[in-house]
């Protein structure tokens, strides 16, 4: 039964297609140019990328290696794994956590569809900086259009989750992803050639350490979780339908490459051009959607680029979605037991009226607050900042420290071989350093220890 219910879901071949598919998204060209403009810069991208490298490439291959082990949804896994303990909470953390980011996920890829529209409907054409900031503000504090697109995006969403991923969706991820990265390299190239660019090259390189505080420490590691789809099962979940033969070392380090790529590239259009066209860097959720459309006005072709980026990142963003929708279907179908169109039609609704909530959030219900947050905000950091760092630091000590070492060695590298250093570097980072550097991140952050 379990079976079938993840065999229909992706075939075996191709799955790093799948985990990849899953990390590139608008983590990577929404969320990290804005969240970057809002900590100050260099300094936080230095930061994100050490916790790339020492944490999220080590993180992803746990992940991979307990979904491969467990052969099933994050909380079956740790169900199989450890049972008789409480580690599937982890499984229960990771449910919540895809609840949360899929509805303002859901409500920013609605964005991406408006402004595909416009980029068709050539509706930048001739809007100076001002202008296109107002066209942002008043298209996000509508409360019509902003809902619909949401929903649209959400039940294409539960169409590709429904019928399946299978062949198709990894056939054009692995065409259109390239493309992706095609595209946004010529706009770099137009944004680094702006007058002014090296203002904004200098703001996202050039670490200025007096801007360092616990907040930016803490919103780098989770924007590098959210950014590799860590710390909440996704990858687990992934993980469970890879090949044995398949070698988990360079799957995980050619995913993380690969969305680390894409996320730099995305800060080298985007920077530049923010300082070049007189833009506030820390604009908050607007930026790239202020910014870009400037950029493709300076551009020889920029119509047809823009509606070229604008459906990419519609893609982009449907394949990071269906990994969270799939997160939600697949516990509800396997341990609920519930049919998949079932669990599908339930994770579409009710994500949906959140999802809505959220998109709400810049208008009618803007002061709707929990705290200083809209529910949008609320969301989004909740999930970045507490429930990946959390999830991501018990899932490395469970594999540290609970999980048998020579099952983790099985798994990472095959059966009955001999340890390698490599290894025994992975094996260290995630016992002694791992667990410990997310735990002191994440209390000195939230004021209970000082640093
Ligand atoms: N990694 C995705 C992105 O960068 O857009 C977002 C995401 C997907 C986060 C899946 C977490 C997750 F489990």
């Amino acid at each position: 039964m379990q079976q079938e219910n993840r065999d229909g879901f992706s075939s075996r071949f191709g799955v790093v297609a799948a985990a990849a598919g899953s990390a590139i998204g608008l983590g990577n060209i929404w969320r990290f140019p804005y969240v970057l403009g809002e900590n100050g810069g260099g300094a936080f991208f230095l930061l994100y990328m050490v916790f790339i490298l020492f944490l999220g490439v080590p993180l992803m291959l746990t992940e991979m290696s307990i979904g491969r082990a467990g052969q099933r949804n994050t909380y079956g896994s740790f169900r199989k794994l450890a049972p008789k303990s409480k580690w599937y909470l982890i499984g229960i953390m990771g449910v919540v956590g895809a609840y949360m980011i899929l509805s303002f996920y859901s409500a920013v890829a609605g964005w991406t569809l408006q402004y595909l529209y416009d980029a068709i409907a050539n509706n930048f054409y001739g809007k100076d900086p001002q202008a296109l900031d107002q066209m942002f503000g008043a298209f996000t504090s509508g409360s019509f259009m902003p809902v619909v697109w949401t929903l649209v995006f959400l039940f294409l969403t539960g169409l590709v989750v429904v019928a399946g991923v299978e062949k198709g969706i990894e056939k054009y991820t692995k065409i259109l992803m390239p493309l992706l990265f095609l595209i946004i390299i010529v706009l770099d190239i137009r944004a680094i050639t702006l007058d002014g660019a090296s203002e904004g090259l200098k703001f996202l390189f050039y670490p200025d350490f007096s801007k360092l505080t616990s907040k930016v420490v803490l919103e780098a590691l989770g924007q590098a979780f959210f950014s590799l789809s860590l710390g909440m099962g996704t990858i687990i979940t992934y993980g469970s339908y890879i090949d044995k033969k398949e070698k988990l070392f360079s799957s995980a380090a050619s995913v993380s490459l690969a969305d680390t790529a894409i996320a730099v590239l995305a800060g080298v259009a985007i920077f530049p051009a923010v300082f070049a066209f007189g833009i506030e860097p820390d604009s908050g959720p607007g930026l790239v959607f202020i910014t870009l459309p400037n950029v493709f006005q300076q551009m020889t072709g920029g119509y047809f680029f823009s509606i070229l980026f604008f459906f990419l990142l519609v893609i982009a963003a449907l394949t990071s979605s269906i990994s969270l929708l799939e997160v939600i279907v697949a516990y509800f179908a396997e341990e609920l037991n519930m049919s998949r169109v079932k669990a599908t039609i339930i994770g579409f609704t009710s994500v949906g009226i959140l999802g809505v909530m959220c998109a709400l959030s810049f208008g009618p219900l803007k002061s709707v607050t929990i705290g200083k947050f809209t529910l949008f905000n609320l969301f989004d950091y909740l999930s970045s900042n507490i429930l990946l760092p959390v999830g991501g630091m018990l899932i490395v000590f469970f594999a540290g420290w609970i999980w048998s070492r020579k099952s983790v060695a099985q798994e990472v590298l095959g059966e009955g071989k001999p340890e390698t250093s490599l290894f025994k570097l992975f094996m260290f980072i995630i016992k002694f350093i791992a667990p410990f550097a997310i735990a002191l991140v994440f209390l000195n952050a939230i004021g209970l220890l000082k640093f």
